[in-house]
C-alpha cells in the first residue's frame, strides 16, 4: 500500500469525543503521570506493576470507548478508495478498527496486544496484565508488557510509512499536536515530495506553519466533510477511486 494517493496521519485527538483523553492537552494523561514512569522501558524496569495498572486503566476505558463519527469517515474514506489511502496511527486504540477501517498502521503500537518482555512475542489481550502472565510462546512469568511503544523505543512500519510519504499526492494530519517525532515530521517529509498537505486540528499546532490548509473545529464534525471532498478529489485524480 505504499503508492497509497493519501497519507492520513491521526492523533489523540481523533477519539477525544470517544471519552479517551489526550496527552498534553488540560487534565491530558501526560499532566497527571509522569512520562518517565509509565512509558519508557527504565521505567517498566523500575516497577513493572504501576505501568501494568497504568496500561490496564487505559484498557478499561478503551472497552468503555466507541468509535465517533470520525474514525466512521476515515474508515469509509479506505472503503470507498481501495488501495488509495493509507492509515497511520499514532494512537493505540483500535476505534478506527471497530468503526470498519481494514488497514491501519499502528505506529505506536496497540493497547490491545501483550508482548513478553522476554521473547518479545505479542498475543491479543483486552483483559488485565498482571506479573503472573505467562507467556504462550516461551513460558516465562513476569514479563507482560503492552505492545506499545515508549520513549526511547523505535516506532513501528517506518519504511513502509517513510516510502509512502514519498509517493502520496496528499497528505492530512488528523488531532495531533505535532510535538512528538518522527510523526511531527511527515508533514514536512510528504511536502518536499510534492505533496499537499491539510491539518485538521481544534486549534494551531506546533507545526501548522508546514501545511499549505488548515481546518479547524473537533474531528467528528469536520472529517465527513473534508473526506466528501476527498474521495472526490481522489476520484478526479489519475489513479481513480
Ligand atoms: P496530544 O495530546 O499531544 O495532542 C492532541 C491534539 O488533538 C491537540 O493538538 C488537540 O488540539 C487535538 N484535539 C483535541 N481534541 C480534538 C478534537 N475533538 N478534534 C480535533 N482535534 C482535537 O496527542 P498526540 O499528538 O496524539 O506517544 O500525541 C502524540 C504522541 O505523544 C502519542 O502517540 C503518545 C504521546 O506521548 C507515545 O506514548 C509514544
Amino acid at each position: 500500500m505504499s503508492d497509497a494517493a493519501l497519507v492520513v496521519l491521526t492523533g489523540a485527538g481523533l477519539s477525544a469525543e470517544s471519552g479517551l483523553g489526550t496527552f498534553r492537552e488540560k487534565d491530558g494523561l501526560w499532566t497527571r503521570f509522569d512520562l518517565e514512569d509509565v512509558a519508557t522501558p527504565e521505567g517498566f524496569a523500575r516497577d513493572p506493576k504501576l505501568v501494568r495498572e497504568f496500561y490496564n486503566a487505559r484498557r478499561a476505558n478503551l472497552r468503555a470507548a466507541a468509535p465517533n463519527a470520525a474514525h466512521r469517515a476515515l474508515a469509509e474514506l479506505q472503503k470507498t478508495c481501495p488501495g488509495q489511502v493509507m492509515l497511520v496511527t499514532q494512537n493505540v486504540d483500535d476505534l478506527l478498527e471497530r468503526a470498519g477501517a481494514t488497514e491501519v498502521l499502528h505506529m505506536h503500537g496497540e493497547l490491545l496486544k501483550t508482548r513478553c518482555a522476554h521473547c518479545a512475542a505479542v498475543w491479543a489481550d483486552d483483559g488485565d496484565m498482571s506479573a503472573e502472565q505467562i507467556c504462550p510462546s516461551c513460558g516465562a512469568a513476569d514479563g507482560a508488557r503492552p505492545d506499545v511503544v515508549w520513549f526511547g523505543e523505535i516506532p513501528m512500519f517506518m519504511p513502509q510509512i517513510e516510502t509512502a510519504l514519498t509517493q502520496c499526492r496528499f497528505f492530512a494530519s488528523i488531532g495531533t499536536s505535532g510535538a512528538v517525532y518522527p510523526a511531527a515530521g511527515f508533514a514536512m517529509t510528504a511536502r518536499r515530495s510534492g505533496a499537499r498537505a491539510v491539518e485538521l486540528n481544534l486549534e494551531d499546532t506546533e507545526v501548522s506553519q508546514v501545511f499549505h490548509e488548515r481546518i479547524r473545529g473537533p474531528a467528528s464534525e469536520i472529517l465527513p466533510p473534508w473526506v466528501e471532498e476527498m474521495v472526490g478529489r481522489l476520484a478526479r485524480s489519475p489513479w481513480g477511486c
